[in-house]
């Protein structure tokens, strides 16, 4: 089997799941304990934590650990909302955010809160103008990606978090879940205020993420307990993930700029192979994107049909985001970039990673070709 789906998920790298073993079996103690075990585990956490803001660009006091992205919004987005509620109640976000966001603002829209959803250009990016126009006094946060799931656009979020500035009252958070280990972050001076994190697709274990939160910020903690996190995340904290993240991070810092350059090599591969297929339209702008989401249509042909042919043949690709792929409607990302309801009804993401090779992408191309032409004449019989 190809694995093309790399963002609903990552394998984890073998020496992250050999880091993990080893805090499984090692530092079993809880990090909050006083005695030699709890000191040995607090030190592992302290070390994953340094590396994850050395990596991020930030101070490790400003690392919260969390399960992952859901989690990481869900604290940024209510932390922020139920902590200033009494500055202002509106929230502004974008039409393409992940449900982890996006629903989130629906919910706080039952609790009294109003939400602006920014809409998006046919590449699927809003627009600073936007923002702007959209901004009101009683304004308390702004919150948008950094890579959109499904169609891999870049939003403009230095230039928004460079004009937020002049605000110190409205917060910025970034979901950052598709960016990681993808293109450049730096945190300092960008005017972000909160931050999220998932380790499981940057070939880390899943269930564990970070929320970058900017020093001296205060927001209402979701989980009340031990006052884990700094008081803002608590839970005994997942000591084997973490460790299992921080390696990923590791790797991530070693591997450079160079993984970036040859996944932008092998889509634009698949986007030239792609655009030679009859029947096959490309959703994916052609520039401003991260180097691994290509989202594709096959207008006339149903999403999973195409899924299953694929998979038949043995390559893994997936509909819309993992996340919501089992509901039959179309794509809301798709439609607000104004993609036509057929087209984003048979869309189809590819998403490349670490293990995926030129010669993989060769023999997809092949098989997508070849499904694509079968489908297509048996909807011709059939009409
Ligand atoms: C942009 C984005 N945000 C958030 C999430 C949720 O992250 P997690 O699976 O770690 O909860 C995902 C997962 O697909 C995502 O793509």
């Amino acid at each position: 089997m190809i694995y093309l789906d790399n963002s609903a998920t990552t394998r984890p790298h073998p020496q992250v799941v050999e880091t993990m073993k080893r805090a499984m079996e090692s530092y079993y103690g809880n990090p909050s304990s006083l005695h030699q075990m709890g000191v040995e585990a607090e030190t592992v956490l302290k070390q994953a934590r340094e590396v994850a803001a050395s990596y991020l660009g930030c101070k490790p006091g400003e690392v919260i650990f969390t399960s992952g992205g859901t989690e990481s919004n869900n604290t940024a987005i209510k932390g922020v909302a139920f902590q200033y509620q009494n500055r202002g109640k509106h929230i502004i976000t974008t039409q393409v955010e992940h449900p982890a966001v996006y629903d989130v603002c629906k919910q706080l829209e039952g609790l009294g809160f109003t939400t602006t959803y920014l809409p998006v250009d046919r590449d699927g990016r809003v627009s600073l103008e936007d923002v702007k126009k959209a901004m009101r006094p009683d304004t308390i946060l702004v919150s948008v990606m950094y890579v959109n799931n499904e169609l891999g656009t870049i939003q403009p979020v230095a230039e928004i978090g460079q004009w937020l500035k002049q605000f110190p009252k409205v917060l910025f958070h970034v979901d950052a879940v598709q960016a990681v280990g993808k293109i450049p972050l730096r945190l300092k001076d960008s005017g972000i205020d909160l931050l999220s994190v998932s380790a499981h697709k940057f070939y880390g274990p899943r269930g564990v993420g970070i929320l970058y939160k900017r020093e001296g910020l205060i927001i209402h903690p979701l989980l009340m307990g031990g006052g884990q996190e700094g008081g803002v995340r608590s839970g005994t904290e997942n000591l084997p993930a973490i460790a299992g993240m921080a390696k990923a991070i590791r790797i991530l810092s070693e591997l450079g700029t160079g993984e970036t350059a040859r996944l932008e090599k092998l889509l634009q591969q698949l986007r030239q192979g792609i655009s030679a297929i009859e029947g096959c339209r490309i959703n994916t702008p052609a520039s401003g994107t991260a180097p691994h989401i290509m989202n594709i249509s096959v207008p006339g042909v149903k999403a999973e049909v195409l899924l299953h042919a694929l998979e038949e043949r043995g390559f893994l690709v997936s509909t819309k985001s993992a996340c919501s792929s089992k509901a039959n409607e179309p794509s809301r990302v798709l439609v607000s970039a104004g993609i036509d309801r057929d087209c984003a009804l048979s869309s189809l993401r590819i998403s490349l990673g670490r293990e995926n090779t030129e010669e993989d992408i060769k023999s997809f191309l092949s098989a997508l070709g070849e499904c694509v032409s079968s489908l297509r004449t048996q909807m011709k019989v059939k009409a």
